[in-house]
């Protein structure tokens, strides 16, 4: 199984803990093969919404340098893990600025096909409150881009470092982890008899009449064409 992880922080807290506890409840399924991103060590840029990712293609971006190694990991994995830590009720900076820079992936844009077979985590920790908003910041984009099924793993972690924690939580956070694990290995192991959810499924073909008439963007409108979305063939 490969696995890409996007880390939304760099500190080896709560939230990288959680990480790491599944990546070892996965191993007991299949050999795993992980690559893993820090950010914003490994892209430190904020998007400056020049628009060539979306008109001449992702190549074009200013800081393709660094984000066209996460992308091309992306890709490559059965598995995409996302983290963040809950800041100001949100995603950290640092993800944001990686999401930004990913737009061009959306179902509204460019969708990559590899992208309807994946499978994807997202991961986040607060100390109290803002989890609903913070995941759904990640699943927004991890549906977006496509991905077939989305998991999602929230804690609430009232102290600032793990070892704090008690004995109790932690068993509990395990116990859940190891469940949830092994629901995501599974579903990866059958993920081509896996139905592709419905509601990516219309928001698919909202974009496929859109494309339809695209008169705007000729380079979007190639690449749906030369995909053959235009025509009979679909990405799921
Ligand atoms: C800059 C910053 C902003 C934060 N904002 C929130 C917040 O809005 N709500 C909250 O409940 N916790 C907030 N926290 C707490 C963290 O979300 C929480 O401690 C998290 O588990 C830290 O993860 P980490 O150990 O991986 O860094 C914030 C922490 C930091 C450093």
């Amino acid at each position: 199984m490969k696995i890409t992880v996007i880390n939304g922080n760099t500190r080896h807290g709560n939230t990288w803990s959680c990480m790491k506890l599944f990546l070892k409840e996965l191993s007991n399924y299949d050999e795993t093969e992980i690559k893993e991103y820090y950010l914003p060590k490994d892209m430190p840029y904020f998007c400056i919404g020049c628009y060539s990712c979306f008109s001449l293609g992702e190549n074009s971006c200013p800081h393709h340098e660094v984000v066209s190694p996460i992308v091309n990991s992306i890709i490559e994995a059965d598995l995409i893990i996302m983290t963040s830590p809950v800041y100001s009720l949100d995603v950290s900076g640092h993800l944001k600025a990686l999401l930004d820079h990913l737009c061009f992936l959306w179902i509204s844009h460019r969708p990559i096909p590899a992208m309807f077979h994946k499978a994807s985590l997202a991961i986040v920790t607060t100390a109290g409150v803002g989890l609903g908003h913070t995941v759904k910041t990640m699943t927004n984009s991890l549906s977006f881009w496509g991905v077939k099924r989305i998991f999602t793993y929230k804690a609430v972690i009232p102290v600032s470092s793990w070892e704090q924690m008690s004995e109790q939580k932690r068993y509990k956070m395990g116990k859940k982890i190891r469940k949830k694990a092994g629901k995501i290995a599974r579903s990866i192991k059958k993920m081509d008899h896996l139905h592709y959810p419905m509601i990516r499924k219309m928001l698919f073909y909202m974009m496929r009449n859109m494309m339809k008439s695209n008169t705007w963007n000729p380079f979007e409108r190639n690449y749906w064409e030369k995909q053959g979305w235009l025509g009979k063939k679909r990405p799921f």
